[in-house]
């Protein structure tokens, strides 16, 4: 399902600009990344896209859906939204009571919640965890609840924000699976996060955001290329990226595979023959 976004602005009741004129087309399935620095207006951006926000000028169109003529209630059946903060999202005193709310509210059979859950569980490694009460939960396990809870509606479009703060290196692998078990079901993944290597490592198209525009779009190699623009809101390539640069490879290099071929290309050219 097709997201567009014309011509966006958006001012707090405090009388801040947080959107400023933002033009934007996401393609059904694509998996996108928005980085950029603290108050640049990604959170802000990401909940016009279920109506939780208003614009104040222009437009958000979800599918043929203008966010405008639609409550959030029925926005919920397009896009699924975990919130920066777990905590501000669960409210159940078990696992799967929360699991089940967002499919049974949507209006699903028991047969299609029942299924739903069960496969959101099964993807977050929770399974064994339907009884518990998510506040007994470490911080680590509330983060993969929300996202199950999410994951349960089965919308087209998916919204992570800042999924990966505070999770340990096991738990990062966790939730890159579950983002790649929604690629492969063709669902569109929208992820806001400040981890620039789990940017790297899972999405193909990053947006920059700074001061409520957008700075960069578009391919990630493409985007990692510009050092100096991105500066501007203070994301630094990955490691390997800038590396690789330094090194003098030809290619902007994202992930360990891409490293290697191009260290590989870079000795072979330098081999005497
Ligand atoms: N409820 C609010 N009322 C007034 N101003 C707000 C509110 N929420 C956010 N802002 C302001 O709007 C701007 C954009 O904030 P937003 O939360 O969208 O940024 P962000 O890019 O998500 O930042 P972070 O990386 O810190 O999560 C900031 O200047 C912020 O202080
Ligand atoms: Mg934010």
């Amino acid at each position: 399902m097709k997201i567009q976004i014309d011509n966006l602005h958006f001012t707090y009741p405090t009388g801040l600009e947080a959107l400023r004129g933002i033009s934007l087309t996401i393609e059904a399935g694509e998996q996108v990344a928005i980085v950029g620095q603290n108050g640049a207006g990604k959170t802000t951006l990401v909940r016009h896209f279920n109506g939780l926000l208003q614009p104040t000028v222009g437009a958000v169109m979800i599918g043929d859906w203008d966010t405008k003529k639609h409550s959030v209630a029925k926005l919920a059946s397009r896009v699924g939204y975990v919130f920066q903060n777990p905590d501000e999202q669960l409210f159940s005193r078990d696992v799967e009571t929360e699991v089940r709310f967002g499919p049974h509210n949507l209006g699903y059979s028991k047969e299609k919640t029942d299924e739903l859950v069960k496969r959101a569980l099964a993807l977050t490694e929770l399974s064994s965890q339907t009884e518990t009460n998510p506040y007994d939960l470490s911080p680590t396990w509330r983060k993969m609840v929300a996202l199950a809870s999410v994951i349960a509606m089965d919308t087209p479009i998916v919204i992570f924000d800042e999924p990966t703060t505070g999770q340990d290196a096991v738990n990062v692998t966790r939730i890159a699976h579950v983002i790649a078990e929604l690629r492969r079901e063709g669902k569109t993944v929208i992820t806001i996060t400040h981890d620039i290597d789990f940017c790297a490592e899972n999405f193909e198209r990053v947006i920059a955001l700074s001061n409520g525009q957008i700075l960069l779009d578009g391919a990630a190699a493409d985007v990692f290329a510009q050092e100096e623009t991105l500066a501007q809101t203070y994301v630094d390539p990955p490691q390997l990226t800038r590396l690789g640069k330094r090194l003098g490879f030809k290619e902007t290099v994202r992930s360990q595979d891409e490293f290697l071929n191009s260290l590989k290309k870079s000795i072979d050219a330098s081999e005497p023959r």
